[in-house]
């Protein structure tokens, strides 16, 4: 757990405190914190330079067994994410350190330029994030998280900031649940199992849940999500999770594209590209923990979450390129590569939720296309929508969280691309280039007459190797965005 305190230095007894320190300025206000970093300072082998550590035990200043000094750099160079990846690192190697319980100093908001509250909000999302392992599949649990992490502030300011702790622990909760989604191996997360799994979290969180199951999915004529989901020994689903607090007017939806291993079908992908798709899901991931939060923060708006599950797979009942199918908007699509899976269940689900829940704002969110990598790269998602205000509110709530987003162009003339002979398109384009934009206009071809954005999250949605705040495996990118976002708008 994370808590704010106020704690009396000379008689509190701490194990390990945490304090950080910059190069070229006083950070700190107290006056027994401005003495001990002096001391440190004073040693040759501390610059507080970043990532610089420092030990020292027993000084008598303070009860307190040791003190770890972390340097964060220069002043001008800190900003809330040096905040959240200071935070997060130390919490990782207190985890290794078999640590339980650690304090760290919060620095003045004024003396960094910034606000209190986002000061302890960004501690504590890094401290909160990094305290977060994936060891389920391991027989022996060699490291555990933190019991506690407890963030020392003056007095008079615990009042104030005292509903920062609890929102920051749901919100990290929720990218936590995304995280633990998406690192979980295809085998236990069949479109069944995956299912099943959000329905009972959402259910427990008091969200409205509904699923569209095989029967209905045929019935209803959802022809490009069961295009994807035939090859399978597994049956798909659609889950519509609902956040309707009372009085609310206007409607948001968010789609996530749920593949829970993406093979690439007939057209199968070759070793080492098929080897992250366990986390073809991250859309669906992000899409089901936001809601969840949102329940949990009791979020004063109405939001729909669209969620289409399959998992895309070779065999003799899998659908061939060269199939013409007929969506559920009605739209038949020639099938140039069943690699390209990922907008044949997002363009069903979208049409779905246009006709039954006419949102005013939809956003998907999708692992859609390596092109979008290729373009930016592992660390920021691409925004494709005509509606720039929207893209921009996107982009602010991305920076906001660190969860960076970039607006890329949705050109009209490139639709051409899309052209199938026999069919009303084709879900293939027939240039090599622009992958991530021929994909984001398709999709755009179902939004209707809603404000509609599509955030591919190919990129930032998995880690092969952990950062400051999160390990090897899914990052729950989009969660914070999201969150932050249905706040504002
Ligand atoms: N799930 C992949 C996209 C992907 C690639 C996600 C790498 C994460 C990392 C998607 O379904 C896919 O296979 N896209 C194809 C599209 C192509 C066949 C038009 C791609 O990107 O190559
Ligand atoms: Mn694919
Ligand atoms: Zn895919």
């Amino acid at each position: 757990m994370i808590g704010l305190k106020a704690a009396d230095l000379q008689r509190q007894i701490i194990d390990t405190l945490i304090v950080p320190v910059c190069e070229d300025k006083e950070i700190h206000e107290d006056r027994i914190i401005k003495r001990v970093i002096k001391k440190a300072l004073q040693l040759k082998e501390f610059k507080a330079e970043k990532d610089n550590e420092l030990t020292l035990y027993d000084l008598k200043d303070l009860n307190t067994k040791r003190i770890i000094f972390v340097g964060l750099g220069k002043l001008n160079k800190i900003d809330h994410e040096t905040l959240r990846a200071f935070c997060g690192a130390i919490v990782k190697k207190c985890i290794a350190a078999d640590f339980e319980a650690i304090w760290v100093t919060v620095p003045a908001a004024q003396k960094l330029k910034m606000e209190m509250p986002e000061v302890v909000k960004a501690l504590m999302e890094g401290a909160c994030l990094g305290n977060h392992l994936f060891d389920k599949y391991k027989k022996e649990k060699k490291k555990k998280p933190l019991k506690q992490i407890n963030f020392l502030v003056k007095p008079e300011v615990v009042g104030k900031l005292r509903r920062i702790a609890p929102e920051v622990n749901t919100v990290c909760a929720g990218t936590i649940l995304a995280r633990e989604w998406i690192s979980t191996p295809s085998n236990d997360k069949t479109p069944e199992q995956f299912t099943r799994s959000i329905v009972s979290k959402a259910r427990k969180y008091g969200l409205k849940t509904r699923v569209l199951r095989e029967r209905e999915l045929k019935q209803h004529k959802f022809g490009a999500l069961l295009a994807v989901a035939a090859g399978s020994q597994s049956k798909p689903s659609m889950v519509i999770l609902e956040h309707k607090p009372a009085g609310t007017q206007k409607t948001l939806a968010l789609v996530g594209k749920g593949v829970t291993f993406d093979s690439g079908g007939l057209n199968i992908k070759t070793g080492g590209s098929m080897v992250g798709m366990k986390a073809d899901m991250s859309g669906a991931a992000v899409v089901a923990a936001t809601m969840i939060t949102l329940a949990r923060l009791k979020t004063k708006s109405h939001v729909i979450g669209a969620i289409p599950i399959v998992e895309n797979m070779p065999s003799g009942k899998a659908t061939r390129p060269g199939d013409i199918v007929r969506s559920y908007a009605g739209k038949t699509i020639e099938i140039g590569n069943t690699d390209a899976e990922g907008r044949l269940i997002l363009i069903d689900a979208m049409s779905y939720v246009v006709k039954k829940h006419k949102p005013q704002v939809m956003i998907d969110l999708a692992t859609l296309t390596g092109a979008c990598v290729v373009a930016l790269g592992e660390k920021i998602a691409g925004v494709f929508t005509p509606d720039d205000e929207l893209a921009e509110a996107i982009i602010a709530s991305g920076n906001k969280s660190h969860e960076r987003c970039w607006q890329m162009p949705l050109p009209e003339d490139y639709k051409e691309l899309l052209k199938s002979d026999f069919a009303d398109l084709n879900n293939m384009a027939s240039s090599r280039w622009g992958g991530a934009i021929t994909a984001a206009l398709f999709l755009s071809e179902f939004s209707g007459d809603t404000r509609w954005a599509h955030i591919d999250i190919a990129g930032p949605a998995y880690l092969k190797k952990g950062d400051a705040y999160c390990g090897p495996g899914g990052t729950g990118f989009g969660v914070r965005l999201l969150c932050d976002l249905i706040q504002k708008l």
